[in-house]
C-alpha cells in the first residue's frame, strides 16, 4: 500500500528573519520549498501529497512550486497557528483515504529541511510499516551533554535537539524529519489531541503521549539541516 507525505510550510521563518517566510528564500536555482517538494515528489509508491501553507501565502508558494509537479497532484491546504494545528489540517484532508485504507503511512517533513534525501524518507516510510513509527536521528556529538540544553517548548519545529541519553547521558542526537507513522495511529493520536485541546512541538511527541506506538531512530547525519536562523540559509547553499 502507498504512504503520503505532508509537506509542512506554513510557519512564518521568523527566527531567519529575512522579512519573506524561509521557505520561499531562494536555494540553489529554486528555493528551501522548492528543493524539498521536489524531492518529496521523488520518493517512490508515494499516492499523495499534501502541502502546508501559510493563509495569505498561496500565490507566492504557487509561483515557487507550480513549475516543479510535472504530472504530481499535490493538495495545498491553509495552516494553522502552529506546526501541531498545521499538521492536524493536513491529517483531516487525508482522514477519508486513511479510513479507506488507500494509505497505509504518514510522513510528515518540515519543508525547511531542504537536504532531506529521499532514501531518508524510505527508510522511515519502511521503519514505520515494521514498527509503528520512525523518526531520523543525527549524533550531535558525545562530550556535549549539558552545555547544549533540550531546545524543547521553544519556538517549534520537530526537536532541534533531542537528548536520547544511552543509560549514561552521553549521547545527544538531533531529532529531525522526515518522520513516518502508521496512518491509523497517526490519525486516531491527532484526533485525541484535538479533542483534548493538546499540543506537540514534534509530531513524535503526540504519537508517544496517545498513540501505543513504537518509534524507531533511523540514522541520519546533520546535513539534513533545518533552515532556522540567518546563517543557515548559505549553510544549506554550500551543503546542496
Ligand atoms: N510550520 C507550519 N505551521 C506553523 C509553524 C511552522 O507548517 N504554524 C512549519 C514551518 O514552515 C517549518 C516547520 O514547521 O517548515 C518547522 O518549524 P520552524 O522551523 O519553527 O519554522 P517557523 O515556525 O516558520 O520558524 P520560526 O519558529 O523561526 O518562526
Ligand atoms: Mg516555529
Amino acid at each position: 500500500m502507498p504512504a503520503a507525505i505532508v509537506l509542512l510550510a506554513a510557519g512564518s521563518g521568523s527566527r531567519v528573519g529575512a522579512g519573506i517566510n524561509k521557505i520561499l528564500l531562494p536555494l540553489g536555482g529554486s528555493t528551501v520549498l522548492g528543493h524539498s517538494l521536489s524531492t518529496a515528489l521523488s520518493v517512490p509508491d508515494v499516492a499523495r501529497f499534501v502541502l502546508v501553507v501559510r493563509a495569505g501565502e498561496q500565490d507566492e508558494v504557487a509561483e515557487a512550486v507550480v513549475p516543479l509537479l510535472g504530472d504530481h497532484e499535490v493538495a495545498v491546504v491553509a495552516g494553522g497557528e502552529t506546526r501541531h494545528a498545521s499538521e492536524w489540517q493536513a491529517l483531516q484532508v487525508l482522514a477519508a483515504d486513511i479510513e479507506g485504507g488507500a494509505i497505509d503511512v504518514v510522513t510528515i517533513h518540515d519543508a525547511a529541511r531542504p537536504l532531506a534525501e529521499a532514501q531518508l524518507y524510505s527508510a522511515t516510510i519502511a521503519a514505520a510499516r515494521e514498527h509503528g513509527g520512525a523518526i531520523p536521528a543525527a549524533p550531535l556529538g558525545h562530550l556535549l551533554t549539558r552545555a547544549l540544553a533540550p531546545v524543547a517548548g521553544g519556538a517549534g519545529g520537530a526537536g532541534d535537539v533531542g537528548d536520547v541519553g544511552d543509560g549514561g547521558g552521553q549521547a545527544l542526537v538531533g531529532v529531525q524529519t522526515p518522520q513516518s507513522f502508521r496512518a491509523v495511529d497517526l490519525l486516531a493520536a491527532y484526533r485525541v489531541a484535538a479533542a483534548e485541546g493538546t499540543e506537540f512541538t514534534d509530531t513524535a511527541g503526540c504519537l508517544e503521549r496517545y498513540g501505543r506506538v513504537r518509534i524507531a531512530a533511523v540514522p541520519s547525519t546533520r546535513a539534513n539541516l533545518k533552515v532556522t536562523f540567518p546563517e543557515d540559509v548559505a549553510l544549506a547553499e554550500a551543503l546542496g
